[in-house]
């Protein structure tokens, strides 16, 4: 009997899936409202207005996280031990124009997990699901001196247009292939799989705590 030939295949998506998997993505659904909300809101002001291009206050947060669209556009998180997001990435569907489709790439890392990589395996895997989603272009606003930032955008080979400051990147996506669907697979599922087991135990933990005072008291 012959092997299936999507085996190669098979094979680079779990090396690229296992090289990742210290930085664990899910993809987010509205049931994750409420910490997308703590997540932002513990941005400081400096990371605000990275990330927003402008100062944002507490109330500006709440309605931008409000009026997600989870079902128009992908929004990517990484988790603590305790299910907070210490990382989020928003990847927006824009109109179509000249260069295509295009969606637009924004994304915050707390301050406490930065410079761990996750900043670059988030973009890769906005990438990687843009791809899949045929998109044509990833595209990404920043000011200039956003140095962590513009690395991320070099690293990825993005085409990158500087003005008043601020930079445009621009990355042309090749189409979809087995690997990139594999991967995406491969990734969604170590998450999933990681999501439930951190779920788990901060359940075990819940419970021990409740169940603690009590043997104190008997
Ligand atoms: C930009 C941001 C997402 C990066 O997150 P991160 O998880 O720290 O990113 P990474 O760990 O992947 O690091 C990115 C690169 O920046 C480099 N870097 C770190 N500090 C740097 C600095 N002060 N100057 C230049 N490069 C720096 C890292 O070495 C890394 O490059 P490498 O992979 O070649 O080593 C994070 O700083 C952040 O949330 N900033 C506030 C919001 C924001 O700016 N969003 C972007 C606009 S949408």
């Amino acid at each position: 009997m012959t092997a299936p030939n999507h085996t190669p295949d098979v094979a680079r998506a779990t090396v690229a899936a296992n090289e990742r998997s210290s930085v664990l993505i899910r993809e987010l659904t509205s049931g994750d409202i409420h910490r997308l909300q703590r997540h932002f809101l513990a941005l400081g002001e400096e990371d605000r207005l990275l990330r927003f291009g402008q100062a944002v206050s507490d109330d500006i947060i709440t309605r931008y996280v409000a009026s997600l669209d989870f079902s128009r556009d992908s929004v990517f998180g990484v988790y603590d031990d305790n299910l907070a997001l210490v990382a989020v990435a928003h990847v927006a569907q824009l109109p179509d124009g000249k260069k295509g489709r295009v969606a637009e790439f924004g994304v915050s890392v707390l301050e406490s997990a930065r410079g761990l990589g996750i900043g670059s395996r988030l973009f890769e895997r906005a990438a990687i699901h843009c791809r899949n989603k045929r998109v044509d272009t990833l595209y990404m606003h920043c000011l200039s001196r956003n140095a962590r930032m513009m690395r991320i955008a070099k690293k990825a080979g993005m085409e990158i247009n500087f003005a008043y400051g601020e930079a445009d990147g621009y990355l042309s996506l090749p189409p979809a292939d087995t690997q990139s669907m594999l991967s995406e697979m491969m990734q969604d599922q170590i998450a999933a799989f990681d999501y439930a087991l951190k779920r788990q135990l901060r359940n075990a933990r819940r419970l021990v705590g409740a169940l603690l005072p009590n043997q104190r008291a008997a």
